[in-house]
């Protein structure tokens, strides 16, 4: 049995092309040249015209009339859509060498929208979309390329100054600190790249059941030493939960919001971590009294390479949250921020059952 599928009508279209109008057109052209040939037939009867007459006249009189309702039809085709189409197809090629600030103007002087017009948007919209892709594109280019520049910069006039021989051990273990520390962030930079490149354009998730407190209880392990140089207290409060999800992908995040809790909190400080289920809902927060951030930073968090605190910015790039974010968004969870400047900030995030 053969489905067919009917695309639903453009809302947008407004104007159709009425065939009442275009019949009474027709009919008008043929009745005039009807009139025409019976006037013209008319005239050879009252001057007894010989036949090659006739025949040579009335011929003249198809040829021209022929003549006429062609450039008719040529005059319509070539307002309502040749000329359109070539615009069109002018604007295609401009995009097509890389020019996204090209636009299809309105063809029609009403303001009443066909086909054409509703083609004409469509293409103007997907010009718009094709622009900030690109800018995206580029910015990216632009931030990765000056994240790398600067560490690079470090290890080149750290390891030349190392060749000088007049150097004490001290200042050769100093810089031999730094050159470790840039190429560290050169490393990570890479790896946080390569991780969201790999994640925008996945779509699939490895779904496994684990549980999620022994997860997390792992990741704060992991980061006792950074919890122990500040001396922050932390407070872990966590029920038992079986999940079913991404194991690796929520280690990201859970890695992600703790160091972030532990870079922005200050020396003695404290952080909660809580783990809850809420109807059908498992909810993690991770929550310090570090510096908090404005309204206007917490807008911008999830942007790329976005750095709000550049007091902190000589740790990180930007990325961390970005990936959070989109590994969120890839499990079909739920990210929301509450952060006061100067009083702390609390992530907390949702995963369904
Ligand atoms: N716990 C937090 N407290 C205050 N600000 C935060 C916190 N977590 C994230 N931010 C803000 O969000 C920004 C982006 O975070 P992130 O993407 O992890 O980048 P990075 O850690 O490299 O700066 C940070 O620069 C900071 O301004
Ligand atoms: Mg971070």
């Amino acid at each position: 049995m053969k489905i067919r599928y009917k695309e639903p009508a453009d809302k947008r279209i407004n104007a159709k092309r009425s065939f009442w109008k275009e019949y009474l057109i027709v009919l008008g052209v043929v009745l005039i040249s009807c009139v025409g040939s019976v006037l013209i037939y008319d005239r050879q009867m009252q001057d007894h015209a010989n036949p090659w007459q006739i025949v040579v006249t009335n011929s003249s009189y198809v040829l021209f009339v022929g003549l006429i309702v062609s450039l008719v039809i040529r005059l319509i085709s070539h307002t309502g859509f040749i000329r359109p189409m070539s615009e069109i197809g002018k604007a295609a090629r401009k995009v097509a060498s890389g020019d996204f600030t090209v636009r299809v103007h309105s063809q029609r002087k009403d303001d009443k929208k066909d086909e054409l017009e509703v083609l004409i948007d469509d293409f103007n919209k997907m010009v718009e979309e094709l622009a900030t892709i690109e800018t995206l594109k580029s910015d990216f280019i632009a931030n990765v390329s000056h994240e790398i520049k600067t560490p690079l910069a470090i290890i080149q006039s750290y390891a030349s100054a190392l060749r000088k021989d007049e150097l004490s051990l001290e200042e050769k273990q100093n810089y031999i600190e730094t050159i470790l520390e840039a190429s560290q962030k050169l490393s990570t930079l890479v790896t946080n790249v390569l991780r969201l490149n790999k994640l925008e354009s996945q779509e699939i998730i490895q779904l496994e059941s684990y549980t999620l407190d022994e997860q997390l209880r792992c990741c704060i392990l992991a980061l006792e030493e950074k919890f122990n140089e500040k001396n922050i207290e932390l407070d872990v409060d966590l029920d038992e939960v079986i999940i079913s999800s991404d194991e690796s992908l929520l280690e990201i995040v859970w890695n992600n919001l703790l160091t972030n809790a532990i870079k922005f909190t200050d020396y003695g400080g404290s952080i909660k971590v809580e783990l809850k289920v809420e109807d059908s809902n498992i909810v993690v927060s991770i929550s310090d009294n570090g510096c908090g951030m404005s309204e206007e930073t917490s807008r911008h968090i999830f942007d790329r390479f976005f750095q709000g605190d550049t007091s902190h910015s000589v740790e990180g790039n930007g990325l961390g949250l970005s990936l959070v974010k989109r590994v969120v968004d890839l499990i079909h969870g739920e990210i929301q921020v509450k952060s006061e400047l100067g009083k702390g900030t609390s992530f907390l995030v949702k995963l369904s059952k």
